[in-house]
């Protein structure tokens, strides 16, 4: 399969931002503009508690554009205070959740082991889930980026067949790009990138590992997507702060858009 054979995925991380009303605004912008991103999925992860809204302004601007969360809980039901289970994602309308960003490793404590856990139930719930990795300053500066990012992939990806793989997406984010201003050059980002398709590959089939988008996240913005897009294996950007305007969000789909033309 080649790189043009993927959709690309193009998914707003909005982290812990806007308001219930710049919610709304922004996802009517995006879905009402969506042709723009044609043959582009496109992604919104908003705060947990603005799901519904923004999955409302998104069918009300008749915008096909797909919903995720930003964390789930490994558990289905139960006494879990503060949680929510991967079936309430899907009963609210979402069809992807990011599991394992950065900032959940670092600041909330998510390790490979726990990660994997929340992918085996999200994917059991029927999401797709996003599936983040990346190294360090300091790990890429000691030489441990194939290391680290090896390890990340193999653990949190542990255990899923061919089938949970080619649905799952991975997103590479390098933790020193992320909010930086500090974008990876196109070449260290598709030399990872092609280093986690290789242990996908090991993890199922090198035919497999071809059907797996994996995006690129770390300071995306429209003057520096397209590069990142004309990379083989870059199949979508994971995006944070360029994702909290239409007009810079939408300009980046379009950079893969234009790579799927
Ligand atoms: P920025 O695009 O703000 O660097 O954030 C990237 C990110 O963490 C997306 O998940």
């Amino acid at each position: 399969m080649t790189a043009s054979a993927r959709t690309p995925i193009v998914a707003g991380n909005w982290k812990m931002n806007l308001d219930h009303a710049a919610g709304i605004a922004l996802a009517a912008a995006v879905a009402g503009r969506r042709s723009e991103a044609a043959g582009v999925d496109l992604v919104l992860c908003p705060p947990a508690v603005y799901i519904v809204p923004v999955a409302g302004a998104v069918a009300e601007a008749g915008g096909d554009v797909a919903i995720g969360g930003q964390n789930a809980s490994d558990k289905e039901q139960g006494a879990f205070t503060g949680e929510i289970a991967p079936p309430m994602l899907v009963d609210v309308g979402c069809c992807y959740v990011i599991l394992g960003h950065s900032e959940r490793r670092t600041l909330f404590g998510e390790t490979d082991a726990s990660v994997n856990a929340k992918a085996k139930a999200a994917l059991a719930a029927g999401l797709l889930p996003i599936v983040c990795v990346g190294e360090t300053l300091e790990e890429r500066e000691a030489g441990r980026t194939e290391a680290v990012v090896t390890e990340q992939v193999n653990g949190s990806l542990a255990g899923l067949d061919a089938a949970a793989l080619e649905k799952t997406v991975v997103a590479y984010e390098p933790v020193w790009a992320i909010g930086t201003g500090k974008v990876a050059t196109p070449e260290q980002a598709q030399e990872v990138h092609a280093l986690v398709r290789g242990l996908l590959a090991g993890l199922a089939s090198a035919e497999t590992a071809a059907k797996v988008r994996i995006q690129y996240g770390g300071s995306v913005k429209p003057d520096n997507a397209a590069h990142l897009a004309a990379c083989p294996d870059i199949d979508g950007a994971l995006v944070g702060g360029a994702s909290l305007k239409a007009d810079d969000f939408l300009a980046i789909a379009k950079a893969f858009a234009a790579r799927s033309a």
